[in-house]
This record gives C-alpha cells, structure tokens and sequence, in this order.
C-alpha cells in the first residue's frame, strides 16, 4: 500500500505565485503579482512593526477591532464580517464548507487559477464556463448549472484579464442561479474601479442568503506580506466559516496594520489615483505598439501578442525578463498568447513600455 492523497488533489496544477527573482540579477522590477504600486501606508507598516513587543502574544482569535475598523469604513455590520489569512483562506474555507465530492463548482474559463485548486482539495469537480472577449459571461455560467452545483465564483474585476461585470450583471447572475448554490464575488480589486455602473456587491450580500462578497489588503492596501483578506457574509454564513476557521488565523500585526491601512483613506485614495493615471497610460503606449490589450479596470492590464512570427509572448516574456523585468505568464488561466503587467511606479511602467517597444521593433 502506498501514501495516496485524494484523487482531486492528483489531478491539481500547483499554484505557481508569480516571480520575483531572476537569475543573473541582483534586483529586479517586478509586475507579477499586482501588489500596490505605492507599497502600504506608512502608518500600516508603523503599527505592525509595533506589534513586535508582544510576540509571545495570541491575537485576537476574533479580530473584533479590525472588523469593526471595516465595518465602519464601509458602512457594515461587523458581525457579517470575517477575515482570513488573505482572502484565499476565505475562499478556500467557502470550498470546504459548502462543496465535496459528487458536486461541482463553476467559474468562467480564464478565472482566478485558485479556483481549481479550491475545488479539486476538497473533492468537487471544477467546471469552467466560456467567456466572451476575456469577460465572464452571464449565461454562459447559467448555462453550465446542474443538480449538483454548489458555488459559483466570481472574480469581479477578474485576475488576469481585468473586466468586470456591471451591477445589473451580478444581480441576473444571483437571480439565475438556485438558492442552494452560494455565489461567491471575490472583489480583490474593487478598490481600483472607478466605473459607475460597478458594485463590488455589498447590496448582493444584503439581499440574499447566499451572496458572499471578498476582499484582500494585498491589492490596493499593497500588504500582501501580511496575508489579510475579509468577506462580507449573510449571518449564517458567518456562523459556519467561524466553526471551521482556524482560531487564530489572522496573526497580530496583520490586525494592527490592517485598522491603520483601512482608516488611512487618504493614502488609499493616492494609491487608486496612481492607478487612474497610469493604466491607461501603459494601455495606449502598448496599443500604440500595435498591440492589443484587453480594456482593465484593476491595477494590471492583459497584453495579447500574436500567436506566431517574431512577436510571441513566449519570446516577449524572454525579452522583457533579459532586462530585469518580471510581469507574469498567464496560461495556466488559458490564455498562452497573454502577458499580464502590475501597473507598478512610473519608472517602472516605463521601464516596461521601454523593453516591449524595443522587442516589438525586433524582427
Ligand atoms: C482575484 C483574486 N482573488 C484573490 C486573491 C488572493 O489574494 P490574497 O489571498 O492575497 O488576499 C488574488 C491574488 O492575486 C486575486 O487576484
């Protein structure tokens, strides 16, 4: 007999995060996990720091100041609020608690790569629905629900294409779907949107018992390093997470620098008009290559390089790494022909849009 793990977790594709080292270089300017571009707000690194003097310490197995931190914020009751070790815990833990073997989980094909793997570990078969110029589509997902159906997830905006769904859009999906299957809107960069017609689908929550919402300080909060993440939840929702939680998931200084990051608006709101700025910066330059660029609204933009010839990402990737550059492949979302970019400080988008220039007059 042989040590055999189970069947789903055979079939998984590990996650593989995105580089940051390159060989043959001391440094390097890395776009591959669309950390914020402006790094965490001093005073989030102030307060973590400060949590070093109680290290023998557990925290707080609740979080309560920090849920009521993001309660007041956004105008939530912390009672419906939980938070993780990054929002993959949350995720993850939804996984655990509402699907197993003999059901199945849906998301659109080029989906958060996650997904997958949160649906093969607890025995679920993972379904992909197709999509539609890079974007999710409503029906398609609708059209992809059997009788053993347990969660749809959706990323909105979605990693790594960068489109949304409008409002109106999430609510025909939650009204498509039964009401035994939990929608699950993963909003990692809900902050980034600046589009009107966009919620990040508080109201879903508010409205149902099977809407949950996510959401990360690893983005916007640029505290990827401290593993925080949250979800906004219907009450009985909250109960079952909090029975399967691990007691003490969220660790002392990721509480401590979460309140500081979410009460420092104003350094939130620079980091969002940083983004504003510059990604449509970097899209029309790269346009301007004659390259096409799939239209973002979070803080990375998708490039599509032709699928044969000189120009292939297989040797843009090459080209951009020989100079120190490390943005992120992005087919094991399904999309080989793609190259994914952090809009990161200026010098650094420009460092970028320098090399892609010189590669695209390469012949
Ligand atoms: C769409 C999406 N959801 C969730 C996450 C997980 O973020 P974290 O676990 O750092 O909160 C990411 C990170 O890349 C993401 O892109």
């Amino acid at each position: 007999m042989v040590l055999t793990p189970r069947p789903g977790i055979i079939k998984m594709a590990p996650y593989v995060p995105g580089a940051s080292k390159l060989k043959g270089f001391d440094t390097v300017i890395k776009l591959s996990s669309n950390e914020g571009a402006l790094g965490p707000s001093p005073k989030a690194t102030a307060a973590f720091k400060a949590t070093g003097n109680e290290l023998h310490r557990y925290p707080d197995g609740n979080a309560l100041e920090l849920r009521k931190s993001i309660g007041d914020r956004h105008g939530l009751n912390p009672e419906k609020v939980i938070c993780g070790a990054g929002s993959d815990e949350i995720l993850a833990l939804l996984a655990r608690a509402y699907a197993g073997p003999g059901d199945e989980i849906l998301f659109g094909e080029h989906a958060f790569v996650m997904y997958p793997i949160f649906a093969l570990s607890v025995g679920a078969t993972p379904i992909k629905a197709p999509e539609t110029k890079y974007t999710v589509s409503v029906d398609a997902l609708l059209s992809k629900v059997t009788e053993h159906t347990r969660i749809v997830y959706v990323a909105n905006p979605n990693n790594p294409t960068g489109t949304m769904l409008t409002s109106d859009e999430m609510s025909r999906l939650r009204a498509g779907l039964r009401e035994d299957i939990l929608l699950v809107i993963d909003a990692a960069y809900a902050e980034y949107v600046i589009r009107d017609d966009y919620s990040p689908g508080i109201e879903l929550v508010d409205a149902s018992e099977n809407v949950v919402m996510t959401r990360t300080f690893s983005k916007i909060y640029a505290m990827g390093g401290a593993r925080l993440g949250w979800a906004y939840c219907p009450e009985t929702v909250c109960e079952v997470i909090n029975k399967i939680r691990p007691p003490f998931n969220v660790t002392s200084g990721a509480q401590a620098a979460g309140i500081a990051a979410v009460n420092d608006v104003e350094f939130m709101t620079r980091s969002r008009d940083h983004n504003t700025e510059w990604l449509p910066w970097l899209s029309n330059q790269l346009e301007g290559m004659g390259l096409n660029t799939v239209p973002s609204v979070g803080n990375f933009l998708l490039v599509l390089f032709p699928r044969s010839g000189p120009h292939t990402s297989d040797k843009a990737m090459d080209f951009i790494t020989s100079r120190g550059i490390v943005p992120r492949r992005t087919s094991s979302a399904g999309i080989p022909e793609g190259i994914r970019i952090t809009v990161g400080i200026e010098d650094e988008i420009r460092a970028i849009t320098g090399a892609i220039s010189d590669f695209m007059k390469k012949v």
